[in-house]
Parts: structure tokens; sequence; C-alpha cells
């Protein structure tokens, strides 16, 4: 049966995908955004995360809410931990985007809004992705277009998923009860490093396209440089040096487990994505 489920960041990277698969399994999708605007066949909600009285009023009448903080966002647990509040008043099922690896450190702002969420004994589930692929068409799009990609990620390898499959697997969780209380851990099929990953963006923009290792230092100067805040650009730097350590290699089932479907690779994500890498 149809649920009512609001969706924060709804005009996001895997808020967008999101809405379109919850409206194909026939739930109605309250989207939630600063400006009240929703995508086709949803419910515009305003929804703020500085205006603590928006809470109240987006998860009204939701069974369900996907929780995530937009990028960009420094004070994690400032801006989560009134929404989880407002759903353990209300008893609202809750889906979480957290981040790949934070389980290993209790003191990490996602895994304490996660802890939160058990504390509470909502009905809730956790979804940890590691890199998105759609990082190259949004944070690295100018690298891409100008046939350098500049990170600080060394010769680490990530196994990078596409928004798409972390969309599938949220709709997943939000649709069904039988994966309440669990959390995934969701990558893409293969873990590559950023030249092996270039190569295959090169062949679907056709032209070359090569990666370069920097150090943070040149990393957060390019980032600032073109607008990045300075805190935001030196979070970015540092959560590179897990990918240095090879520790966001692993490849998990996550995504099949959750959809049944297994994840799209690199080559599949260039493919689709093509236009936008190649400007
Ligand atoms: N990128 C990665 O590689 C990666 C990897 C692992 C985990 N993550 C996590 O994924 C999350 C980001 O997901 P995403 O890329 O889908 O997000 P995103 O595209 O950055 O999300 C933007 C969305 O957030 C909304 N938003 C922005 N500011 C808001 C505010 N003050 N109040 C309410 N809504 C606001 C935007 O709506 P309006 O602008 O329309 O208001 C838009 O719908 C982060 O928590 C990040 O840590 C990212």
């Amino acid at each position: 049966m149809g649920k009512t489920i609001l969706v924060l960041g709804a005009t996001g990277t895997v808020g967008r995908p999101l809405v379109s698969d919850l409206l194909s399994r026939g739930h109605a999708v309250r989207a939630a955004s600063r400006s009240g605007n929703g995508p086709d066949g949803t419910v515009g909600t305003r929804f703020d995360f500085a205006d603590p009285a928006s809470i109240e009023a987006a998860l009204a009448g939701a069974d369900a809410v996907f929780l995530m903080a937009p990028s960009g966002t420094l004070d994690v647990l400032g801006a989560l931990t009134p929404v989880v509040e407002a759903a353990a008043r209300r008893g609202t099922k809750v889906v979480m985007l957290s981040v790949f690896g934070v389980e290993a450190d209790d003191s990490i702002p996602y895994r304490q809004v996660e802890l939160m969420l058990a504390r509470r004994g909502l009905p809730h589930v956790v979804i940890r992705p590691n890199w998105f692929m759609d990082n190259f068409h949004t944070f690295w799009r100018a690298g891409v277009l100008a046939g350098t990609i500049r990170l600080p990620a060394g010769d680490g390898r990530s196994s990078l998923i596409d928004a798409r499959d972390i969309a599938a697997s949220a709709a997943a969780a939000l649709s069904e009860d039988r994966f309440d209380g669990e959390a995934f851990n969701l990558t893409g099929p293969e873990a590559l490093s950023y030249a092996e990953a270039a190569e295959i963006l090169s062949k679907a923009a056709g032209r070359p396209i090569r990666y370069e290792a920097v150090s943070d230092e040149a990393f957060i100067e390019a980032a600032t440089a073109a607008g990045a805040d300075p805190g935001y650009a030196g979070f970015l730097a540092a959560i590179f040096h897990p990918v240095r350590e090879n520790w966001t290699a692993a490849v998990t089932d996550g995504v099949e487990r959750l959809t049944g479907a297994k994840p799209r690779s690199l080559a599949t994500y260039a493919r689709d994505h093509a236009a936008a890498l190649k400007g």
C-alpha cells in the first residue's frame, strides 16, 4: 500500500532519483526544499533546516521521512537532531543518508545521529554510501571539463557508487519494513583508483581526462578559489585521508540486498552522463 513519504533534499543529487522511484512505487511524495517547489507529481513542501517551525509542518501526516544533510553542511548534528527529535515525537520512520565508514568512530557527527536514531527507538534504516560517481559531473566537473581532475586521493581506490543506486536503496528501505533496524554500507561494483576512473571517463567523453594527485593544501586552495567555503574545503580534504589509505575500497552487497539488483558500474554512469562530462 502506498505511504506518504517526506523526502528532504528532494531537489538534490540523491533526492531527485529517489522522488521518481517513490512515485513509481505508488507512494505520495512530499518533496522538501527551501523554495517549497517540488518536482512534478509531488506535493512541494517548504522546509529549511534553519527554521525549526518548518520541520513540524513538513513532518505532519508523513509515514516516513528520508533524512539527509545537504552537501556543505558543517554542523551535521545541529542540522539533523531537531528532525530526529520531531520524528521521535510522532513515531515517524526515518531512513537516514549517512556516510561510508562512520561506524568506525562514534565521535563522527553522522555516526552520532545514527546512534541517536537507535536510542530513540524509532523504526529506522541507515544507508552509508561511499563516494558518489556523480561528483564527477557536480563538484569535480570543472576539472573533468578542463581535462585534469586534481584531488588529494593519492593512489587510493574507492568503490564509487551511482546516486541512482543510493536512491533505489533508500526507496526500498522507505517502502518495506523488513530492513528496519539495519544499517547498509552501499558501494558500486568495483574499487577504482582515480587514475582508472579518469580512463573510463575519457572513453565516455571522447577526449583525454587525467587524474593528478595533489596535496591537501593545493586542493583547499583550488576549491576555495573556485568559491567553496574554506571550512568545507578543509573538511573535504580531510575525508580524502581514508581514500589514500584504501579504507574506501571495500565492495559490499548492500545495494543488491536492498534492491535485488546489482549496482551500476562507472562505465554505465559515464555513458549515461556523457553529455555533462563532454561539456
Ligand atoms: N558526494 C559524496 O561523494 C557523498 C558520499 C557519501 C555521503 N554523502 C552525503 O550525502 C549528502 C548529500 O547528498 P546529495 O548530494 O544528494 O545532496 P545535495 O544535492 O547537496 O542536496 C541538496 C538538497 O538539499 C536541499 N537543501 C539545501 N540547503 C537546505 C536547507 N538549509 N534546508 C533544507 N533543504 C536544503 C536542497 O534544496 P533547495 O536548494 O531546493 O532548498 C537540495 O534539495 C551529504 O550528507 C553527504 O555527506 C555524499
